[in-house]
């Protein structure tokens, strides 16, 4: 592995691998065993987009590890003002042993991989959020012990964080079905891959997908860069929540997860939420290990 561009891209030892350094470096952590794998590497973090979680925790992460992130604000950069992303990349890798960058287009993140000379981690696309879905990966492990065989629901909107769970649940075996309005179904490559690798459905019907669910997820039904069709969509997603009736037919031990932000009362209610908090707020402080497994895996000196 050398960069983290896309979960569909990334083989399931790949994977394995990923969660497994995660769940040391937690442990580490939790018992004051924790190295500095990164000592003196620099990682430079591009924000297209807001954030609090993959911001902070790729800050935090880098810290822990005896490195140092430097955030940069897209418009602050050149890269605001026009300048080439082939430019950036080869100028970047002159300073720093790793990028961190949110965007739109994927097709940035993997012209920055191309040009550049350095690992470059994709922090959130349009198109997928392979480090969320690492952490759920490492949460849902957590919780239920394996990952093969188990069923995930997602409900909502067809987004980056379904087309990423799509990929990482079928790379891991497990059983993963889609609820979303007609129109907003997840990417029709990724499904297409799904439907010939699994017995994965994707359906307008959101207790048939819930049905015996050992795991429910959630996103917002507008993303980032879709503020001025919110209101459209509230309607079109109305039915689309986890609510006490989704939780209903799921198996009885359900985790629920969500990436965060949450709108409750919109993807989620209010009471659902809190009452999974506990594995929610563990999936959001997973983000810090997954992260960290992925910047030692890629950037640490083979010596060190
Ligand atoms: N889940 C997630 O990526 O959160 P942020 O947008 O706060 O980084
Ligand atoms: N689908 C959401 C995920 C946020 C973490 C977005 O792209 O805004």
């Amino acid at each position: 592995m050398r960069h983290l561009l896309k979960l569909i891209d990334l083989n399931d030892d790949d994977i394995t691998d990923i969660l497994n350094l995660a769940d040391q470096l937690k442990y580490e952590k939790k018992n004051n065993l924790s190295k500095k794998y990164l000592e003196g590497k620099k990682l430079g973090m591009i924000f297209q987009k807001s954030s609090t979680r993959t911001r902070v925790s790729f800050e935090a992460g880098m810290y822990e590890l005896g490195g140092h992130a430097l955030f940069l604000s897209a418009n602050d950069l050149q890269i605001g003002r026009g300048e080439p992303i082939q430019d950036t990349a080869r100028v970047l890798s002159r300073y720093l042993d790793g990028i961190m960058i949110r965007t739109y287009e994927q097709e940035e993140v993997e012209a920055l991989a191309r040009y550049g000379s350095i690992p470059v981690i994709n922090g959130l696309t349009d198109f997928e959020h392979p480090c969320q879905v690492l952490a759920d990966l490492m949460t849902i492990r957590e919780f239920k012990g394996s990952l093969e065989g188990l069923k995930i629901c997602y409900i909502g909107d067809g987004n980056n964080m379904a087309n990423s769970l799509i990929a990482g649940a079928v790379k891991t075996k497990m059983n993963i079905s889609i609820a979303c309005p007609k129109g907003y179904e997840p990417d029709a490559d990724i499904m297409k891959w799904a439907a010939d690798n699994s017995n994965f459905i994707c359906t307008t019907d959101i207790l048939k997908a819930a049905k015996d669910a050992d795991v429910l997820y959630t996103d917002v039904w507008a993303s980032m860069g879709q503020e001025s069709e919110a209101q459209i969509r509230k309607s079109v997603f109305k039915s689309f929540q986890i609510n006490d009736d989704v939780v209903a037919v799921a198996k009885p031990d359900v985790m629920v997860l969500h990436c965060l932000p949450a709108h409750r009362n919109e993807e989620i209610t209010d009471k659902v939420f809190e009452e999974h908090a506990k594995e929610i707020f563990e999936q959001a402080e997973n983000r810090l290990h997954v992260q960290k497994a992925v910047m030692v895996l890629l950037m640490k000196d083979d010596d060190a």
